[in-house]
């Protein structure tokens, strides 16, 4: 397994084959080597550097259906809110102050902020903070409607591809939602010039190492300027109540894999990385990743956020917390940034 590691790091390239082979076959050797690799390769491009993002959950409203997914309009048992546009510009406010630089506006697809809202939201932000960047991250649109929003100011944009098979992405989505339509979307992204970010859930429910293959595959070939992936874990009010969760051990290897596969894209340790360990986003950093996204929600409303069970936002977690991330990140030898932090990633493929 070792040679295909090394044969990875040369070209930033495997065959299907080996992506199977490899991601069958780990073992805790195997990924004590990877990662070492994945660290030297992230600190040729990015140094000891982390990159912060405040995140903004602005509404947990969504006509979608997923059938992981918490927040998902058929689940009646969450109370459901939107922060106005003034708790928006207030949680970009306290994100500045304490040292943000870009704001990930993430939220269900909500029908209520229209292009129109968004566009004047992005505009209002702008203004007031011009040396930040802005993130959406708020699914599936019309290509019209993303050149829009990228137009009034917005720099990036955050939308997983979830899974790349169509089969398996048809066992984690209704039928109205296909893998086809998310991938055009993220080509729309970047052609626009977005940074765009994609990526998946380790360990959902019928995943197997040929569907992780792929989505290796279709990654090399969008070769966004971030990758977010963490574990799948299971929301009690969805048909996937009683599957497993996805593991620290495969999320911390496909982190690493990713590392030497793409070694310019930021790869961020995510919230749910950090849910399923206590020590899961140090562990993150120490696989290859980066970039790390801080809660800046209002604190009464990051449970309602639920997308799964057990979500950590408070501590380390939370916006208000960085000093302690700050610190946890100088003890493993690593120190936070306050830029925007942009994507080495150039837009032509
Ligand atoms: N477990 C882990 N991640 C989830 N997401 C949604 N539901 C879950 C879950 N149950 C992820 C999806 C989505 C991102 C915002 O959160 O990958 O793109």
């Amino acid at each position: 397994m070792k040679e295909l590691i090394c044969e990875l790091e040369e070209n930033q390239a495997l065959s299907k084959e080996k992506w199977e082979r490899l991601i069958k076959n780990a073992d805790q050797n195997v990924a004590n080597f990877l990662f070492e690799r994945a660290v030297v390769i992230r600190k040729k491009y990015y140094g000891n550097d982390i990159y912060i993002r405040g995140l903004i959950e602005f509404t947990n409203y969504c006509k979608n259906d997923c059938y992981y997914c918490g927040i998902r309009k058929a689940n009646k048992n969450i109370e459901r809110y939107r922060l106005t546009e003034q708790q928006i510009i207030s949680c970009c406010e306290q994100g500045y102050d304490l040292g943000f630089r870009t704001f990930v506006l993430q939220g269900g697809e909500d029908g209520y902020f229209s292009d129109e809202k968004m566009c004047f939201l992005i505009q209002n932000i702008k203004k007031k903070f011009p040396d930040c960047a802005i993130t959406l991250s708020i699914g599936e649109k019309t290509e019209n409607a993303y050149q829009k929003y990228y137009n009034a100011g917005a720099d990036r944009y955050l939308l997983r591809h979830e899974t790349f098979d169509e089969a398996h992405y048809g066992m984690l989505h209704p039928a109205l939602l296909s893998a086809k339509n998310r991938q055009k979307c993220l080509f729309e992204l970047k052609n626009i010039g977005y940074q765009t970010g994609s990526g998946f859930m380790v360990g959902s429910p019928g995943q197997t190492p040929e569907h992780l293959a792929k989505d290796m595959l279709f990654l090399k070939k969008l070769n966004p300027h971030m990758v977010g992936i963490g574990p799948f874990i299971p929301h009690h009010d969805t048909r996937f109540k009683d599957e497993k969760a996805g593991t620290l051990f495969q999320t911390l290897f496909m982190l690493g894999l990713l590392r030497l596969m793409l070694p310019k894209t930021l790869l961020p340790a995510t919230t749910a990385l950090g849910t399923i360990a206590p020590e899961g986003r140090k562990l993150g950093v120490l696989a290859g990743a980066n970039v790390v996204m801080p809660n800046l929600t209002p604190k009464d409303k990051r449970k309602q956020y639920s997308l799964y069970d057990h979500k950590r936002c408070m501590g380390d977690e939370a916006a208000e917390g960085l000093q302690l991330l700050k610190k946890e990140m100088r003890e493993i030898g690593y120190q936070v940034i306050i830029d925007r932090g942009d994507s080495l990633v150039s837009n032509d493929n």
